[in-house]
């Protein structure tokens, strides 16, 4: 099991599968959100409308298990340090920032996942029928999904926080940040 989860850091970067990762959920992210965005303007009824939903569903569904294995090489494996170093106010600052991240790409594939099944819908995963994991019921179908849409409206913010961080780091601090996160 240590073989896949634990790795070595080198020239004081992330692991590359870390990195690796981390891009690949960059770009998911972006085509999730973009997949929702379009399908919102297109008009009620239409293939495309249709074909975008069922995209947004399929990539958020993928982010699940991607997201729980990097956590799980993260925490099994050493993070390279920040040089020259924060100080403990900013450590915290990045420690609930991440912990926030990690629960928006979490959170979100599952309160979809969610309301769907709450609602009676049958979820798949490109084709692949999925089971549902909540009993039919209007009241959590509802819930779920306004938790959905606020959390997803919140990532808009958290994210572009996250990523104007990384750039004022390199470019302000001049620290190595965000070259940590480069092969
Ligand atoms: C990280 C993953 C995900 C993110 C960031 C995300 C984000 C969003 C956002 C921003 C919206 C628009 C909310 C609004 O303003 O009305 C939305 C809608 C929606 N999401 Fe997700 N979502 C994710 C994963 C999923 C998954 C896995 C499912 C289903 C299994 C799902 C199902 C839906 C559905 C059905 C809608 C409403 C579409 C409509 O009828 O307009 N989402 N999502």
């Amino acid at each position: 099991m240590s073989a896949v989860l634990e790795f070595e850091t080198t020239n004081g970067k992330y692991q590359r599968v870390s990195v690796i990762i981390h891009w690949l959920t960059v770009l998911l992210m972006v085509a999730i959100y973009a997949s929702i965005e379009i399908h919102q303007e297109l008009q009620r009824g239409t293939t495309l409308r249709r074909l975008t939903e069922d995209w947004h569903i399929y990539l958020g569904l993928t982010l699940i298990p991607i997201v729980i294995y990097r956590a799980l090489v993260i925490l099994r494996s050493p993070i390279p340090p920040i040089i020259p170093a924060q100080a403990n106010w900013e450590r915290l600052a990045v420690k609930l920032m991440k912990a926030y991240l990690y629960v928006l790409m979490l959170g979100m594939p599952l309160l979809g996942w969610l309301f769907l099944s709450a609602e009676g819908h049958a979820v798949s995963w490109f084709g692949i029928p999925l089971p549902a994991i909540a009993p039919e019921s209007d009241g959590l179908a509802e819930a779920a999904e306004e938790l959905h849409e606020v959390l997803g409206q919140s990532g808009y913010v958290f994210i572009t926080l996250h990523a104007l961080a990384g750039l004022y780091h390199h470019y302000i601090r001049k620290d190595n940040t965000l070259k940590r996160m480069t092969l």
